[in-house]
């Protein structure tokens, strides 16, 4: 109890520059070889991600749908820590916003105060977060927000431009500085599903090298990770493991600052056949490499769009991921996290992958998946 208030203080005090460090060091998540130590033990975490969480307006929401991840045995929780804004409207929810030639950060009420409530309910619940720094994809802005703030057009460009890593760079510093003093940062991301296509694979390995260290140059103690979707791996002649994304997996995993591999499953938006048989031999090659390099392997999003399969195929990948609990995987998320909105009643965002909690899908992929963990 006095811990958990220690601890919300720190958060609320952490914008400020200060040097002492109140995070017990044996409460900071991390990488213990291949498996992840949570608060002291070792072993598989289950968990989730939810891209929307960061961007509720109530507290009380926020707080309700955590305890809910605490009471069914999820550890890790996946947000967006970016929502960045080229034209903001009043009333919305934004993290960064450009004009002109700059980029301005929001720590107001409806800006990173709203992660501020996100890390609190999770110092609360002992949830552990991923919180990543921008996106690929335009939702919520993503590199494409500060294009014509840096002077590039492409997310190509965006990777190389002096100019764009140093917007990108200082928003990662007041992401960190604010909660680097929290025992809630499971890791730090770089990225949702970083691609450069058609790029030579050193245009992102040297983006995730620079950005890696500095990261790390801010904060000594968190996990830091990619947050792609694992292309880029010898072996097979699909899609996915060519490099054409501009991902060379294991390159990126070996680098000194990145503590952990991610990758995702999305068989229906790959274009690839055999669900079942695909996604299994994906855990398994992710898995392997994570064992040679002697760091963990976190299946960090997956899913399938039609609804019958949520239960089937996907406790299937998770049984699979499990049974590498000792060869390389230490854990994994589904995509996403569904939950009523206790101040409005409402549902929150159905993607077609969304797993409610209280469903019967629920039972099947957290309960099942969390027994079965043990
Ligand atoms: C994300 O990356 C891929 C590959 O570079 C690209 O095709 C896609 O357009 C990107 N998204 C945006 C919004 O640029
Ligand atoms: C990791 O990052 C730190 C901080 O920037 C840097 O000093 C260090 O050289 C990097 N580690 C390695 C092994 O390159």
């Amino acid at each position: 109890m006095k811990l958990t208030a220690l601890l919300s203080l720190a958060a609320a005090v952490a914008a400020l520059p200060t040097t002492t460090d109140v995070v017990p060091r044996a409460s900071i998540s991390k990488a213990d070889g291949t498996k992840f130590n949570i608060d002291g033990v070792t072993k598989y975490y289950a968990g989730t991600n939810s891209y929307w969480i960061g961007f509720l307006t109530n507290d009380n929401d926020v707080d309700v749908i955590m305890g809910h991840l605490e009471t069914s045995g999820h550890k890790i929780l996946r947000v967006w820590g970016f929502n960045d804004a080229k034209s903001p409207q009043s009333g919305q929810v934004y993290f960064q916003s450009f004009s002109g030639s700059t980029a301005s950060v929001n720590t107001g009420a409806l800006g990173l105060q709203r992660l501020d409530a996100v890390v609190k309910a999770a110092e609360k619940h002992g949830i552990k977060l991923i919180i990543n720094f921008v996106n690929n994809w335009t939702d919520y802005g993503g590199m494409a927000a500060y294009y014509s703030a840096c002077g590039v057009s492409s997310n190509a460009q965006w990777y190389q431009a002096a100019k764009c890593q140093t917007m990108y760079q200082a928003y990662i510093k007041a992401v960190v500085s604010r909660y680097r003093n929290s025992n809630a940062v499971f890791a730090w991301e770089l990225a949702n599903e970083p691609r450069c296509n058609g790029c030579q694979t050193s245009v992102l390995t040297d983006w995730i090298r620079k950005t890696s260290d500095y990261i790390r140059s801010l904060d000594s103690d968190h996990m830091i990770t990619v947050g792609d979707e694992g292309f880029g791996l010898a072996g097979a002649t699909t899609y996915p493991y060519q490099y054409g994304e501009g991902i060379d997996w294991r390159a990126n995993l070996a680098l000194p600052n990145i503590s952990f591999g991610t990758f995702h499953l999305y068989v229906d938006s790959w274009g690839v056949s055999n669900d079942k048989a695909f996604g299994d031999n994906w855990v398994a090659a992710h898995a392997n490499i994570c064992k040679e390099l002697n760091k963990p392997c976190l299946f960090e999003e997956y899913g399938v769009t039609n609804a019958a399969d949520h239960c089937p195929v996907e406790s299937g990948w998770q049984k699979k991921s499990l049974s590498l609990r000792n060869d390389g995987m230490a854990g994994d998320l589904f995509w996403q996290l569904g939950d009523k909105i206790q101040s409005t009643g409402q549902q929150t965002h159905n993607d077609g992958h969304t797993i409610y909690y209280g469903s019967a899908d629920w039972t099947c992929l957290v309960d099942n998946h969390v027994k079965n963990i043990g």
